[in-house]
């Protein structure tokens, strides 16, 4: 049987991804930049030469149906075809983390599919090919391919070649503290595929949101490269606050946030008006996501914890690359 495991990171995204120029291919119409999380992982094997005459899909220990069992099986049929391959696989996907609250499962997933599909029917690929087989499952996947500070380039091709993840900064170059606010455990009703398709046919201010967001990864990634703080934070509060803004615009309207969410971003506020260097940003999802300097972290999280409605508060740095592993 061939069969690997591998292992990604999931990412927050600094300056966004939202909006496709090709819905089949992934293919976005802007760059966008994130961080790769530590502790945020998820761990798929994929064995070809099933028995079965469909692929099985379990995602912690249950059989997948339906849509998320089509996707996975639709990402499959990209790996075969490249490796001019019939079998069918069996997966088993395992996740650390709260799925689908707006945390990018999708991305760890596909990103660890990507890895541990091409690996198991022998495809040896650089990374860059990688990260172009994980943008097919979810176009943030092609970020969680490296780690540390990426860079998703979003091409010009039509076909995607062009459209893949770069490393900009890795893990230890800058050691960031992240918070992350869970104020919402449910899985998210409309998520980024659908918001982003929507936005895009049905908010006015999608166009400006494309005519302002080279401005926004410039300035993402000067921070990152010069390790510029503020200049880094006040960038990604404010691409993510367009994004939002751009979604609640659209008709009918498109609000990811709950009250708790909103708390949040106040607090941060707050805790920047007294000194702290803490800067928020929110994807499809309710749950606000931190950036502050390492030696900061305890005494956000600790502030955050007190917010009502917080669920939960974990802890998250810049972590590392995808990468094959022994078990799950
Ligand atoms: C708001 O990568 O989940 O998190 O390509 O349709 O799978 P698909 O979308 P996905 O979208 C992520 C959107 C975002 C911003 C980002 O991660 O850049």
């Amino acid at each position: 049987m061939r069969e690997a495991i591998a292992a990604a990171n999931s990412n927050i995204a600094l300056a966004k991804y939202w909006g496709k120029r090709d819905e089949v291919l992934n293919l976005p119409y802007t760059g966008s930049i994130s961080i790769t999380l530590a502790g945020l992982t998820t761990t798929a094997r994929v064995a070809f030469d099933s028995e079965h005459r469909s692929d099985r899909v379990a995602m912690n220990g249950e059989l997948v149906v339906g849509a998320q069992a089509v996707a996975v099986r639709k990402f499959l049929d990209c790996v075969r075809q490249l490796a001019d391959e019939r079998t069918t696989a069996e997966v088993e996907v395992q996740t650390n983390f709260p799925v689908a609250a707006g945390l990018a499962s999708s991305a760890s997933t596909f990103a660890a599919l990507a890895l541990a599909s091409a690996t198991a029917l022998g495809l040896s690929l650089p990374a860059r090919q990688i990260s172009v087989l994980a943008r097919r499952g979810s176009g943030s996947a092609s970020r969680s391919i490296f780690g540390g500070y990426v860079e998703w380039l979003a091409g010009e091709e039509s076909d995607g070649s062009d459209s893949y993840a770069v490393p900009l900064a890795p893990a230890d170059s800058w050691r960031l503290g992240i918070v992350i606010a869970i104020t919402d455990l449910a899985r998210k009703q409309v998520g980024s595929r659908q918001g982003m398709a929507h936005a895009l046919k049905r908010s006015p201010f999608f166009p400006a949101w494309l005519e302002t967001h080279e401005a926004d990864l410039e300035a993402v990634r000067r921070g990152i490269l010069e390790r510029d703080l503020t200049l880094l934070g006040e960038a990604a509060e404010h691409n993510c606050l367009k994004m939002h803004a751009v979604s609640m615009a659209s008709s009918p309207a498109l609000l990811y946030w709950n009250p708790a969410t909103v708390a949040v971003m106040r607090r941060v506020l707050q805790l920047r008006e007294g000194g702290a260097d803490a800067y928020f940003t929110i994807d499809a999802g309710p749950q606000v996501k931190i950036i502050c300097p390492w030696t900061q972290r305890e005494g956000i999280a600790a502030a955050i914890r007190e917010v009502p409605g917080v669920q939960q508060v974990l802890l998250s740095e810049p972590g590392g690359p995808a990468t094959l592993v022994e078990g799950l």
